[in-house]
């Protein structure tokens, strides 16, 4: 634990340098506590680039909570599509609906009452309440974890006791709660000296770009005098990554004027991404000796999926077609026009993309306004 004296410089050094550093986010210094959520939810194991391409547009198609309650879940889905873990998103929607319904539309704002919403747990409430309300309760997500654990000497572990350690550093680290004026928070806002939002989101901010988990940039850290550690931290190596190789069906038809694309729809019961759309999987046997018309990488937490694309090469080239057992699975030929409506899986979109069958989401946007 640090000495009380250290716990403020700490803080104060990582403020002035996020106050400094911080990435211009479009979540950041924002009034509206649903916006705030919406992102906390997104930015979950997944990279803010990715969060980028989907935070804007998101919001432009559910503005409010109540816009978000009011769309049928196939919807969210379809505007999810491509961050991955869509729990998410369905717990999204059944707490929006949950709020309007039995709460009068109005988000919590406290982290006790934040944490009984579906899909809310430590991390997001956490969050929710100290970037948007300013209650002083620490956040701990996996950079947080790293930063604390380096700073203060202790060894990794994954252990109930690993977990209170890191908690309770956290928890000694964030600043009380400020009396708020109605300029918000975010750096460089209001001129309020550490909320603990901005707190939480600059130890975020720290071990998402400096005290990186493989090559921290310890010459760069504005708690570098404070740190036990400073880049000597013994890092657990990563869990094994697997290869998985995969094929996929890409298969074409005009109707008209209109092009459809012939997609599956997963089990509603499968344990990953039920309900999704994604292309008919192949198996290996209906694709020995074929050359694939796309070769991509697919990586998913510890697993590379080595994919490989198939397109029939002439109308009358049915054995692709045969291999995909159509009374068993749900197929649907959808115009591809629709298919930002569909809720696709990250590599659906992916590959309909590099297969220029689909454009990407801003241009298809502009396209149609
Ligand atoms: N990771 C998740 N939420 C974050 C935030 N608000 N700031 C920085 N990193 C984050």
């Amino acid at each position: 634990m640090l000495t009380a004296r250290r716990t403020i410089e700490f803080r104060d050094h990582l403020m002035s340098w996020y106050r400094e550093h911080a990435r211009a986010l479009p979540w950041r210094g924002i009034g509206d506590p649903y916006h705030t959520w919406v992102s906390e939810v997104m930015l979950q194991q997944t990279r803010v680039a990715a969060v980028l391409e989907h935070y804007a547009a998101f919001l432009r198609r559910f503005p409010t909570l109540l816009a978000l309650a009011l769309a049928n879940e196939t919807e969210v889905l379809a505007a999810w599509s491509g961050l991955g873990y869509y729990r998410r998103a369905r717990m999204l929607h059944k707490a929006a609906k949950f709020i309007t319904q039995e709460r009068g539309g109005v988000l919590p704002s406290t982290a006790v009452e934040l944490r009984t919403l579906p899909g809310v747990g430590d991390y997001t409430c956490a969050a929710i309440a100290s970037i948007a309300f300013g209650e002083s309760v620490a956040v701990v997500d996996g950079n947080v974890e790293r930063v604390l654990l380096r700073v203060t000497g202790r060894a990794e572990e994954k252990t109930a006791a690993g977990r209170t350690f890191v908690k309770r550093q956290a928890a000694a680290l964030v600043p009380a709660s400020q009396v708020r004026g109605k300029e918000g928070s975010g750096p460089g806002m209001g001129g309020l000296v550490n909320p603990p939002g901005d707190h939480n989101q600059a130890m975020m901010e720290l071990g998402a770009t400096i005290c990186l988990p493989r090559a921290p940039l310890c010459l760069h850290c504005p708690v570098f005098a404070l740190c036990k550690t400073r880049g000597e931290h013994k890092t657990m190596p990563r869990g094994e990554v697997r290869s998985k190789p995969i094929a996929y069906l890409l298969d074409l038809r005009k109707r008209g004027t209109i092009t459809e694309v012939l997609l599956e729809e997963r089990d509603h019961t499968a344990s990953l991404m039920p309900g999704m759309f994604e292309l008919p999987p192949l198996p290996e046997d209906a694709v020995e000796g074929r050359e694939p018309a796309l070769r991509v990488r697919h990586g998913i937490t510890n697993t590379n999926y080595y994919v490989r694309v198939f397109q029939p090469e002439t109308r009358e080239d049915e054995t692709l077609r045969m291999a995909v057992p159509t009374k068993t699975r749900v197929l649907h030929w959808v115009p591809v026009k629709r298919l930002a409506d569909k809720p696709l899986t990250g590599l659906a979109r992916k590959i309909l993309m590099r297969m220029k069958v689909m454009k990407p989401k801003a241009l298809a946007e502009s396209v149609a306004e």
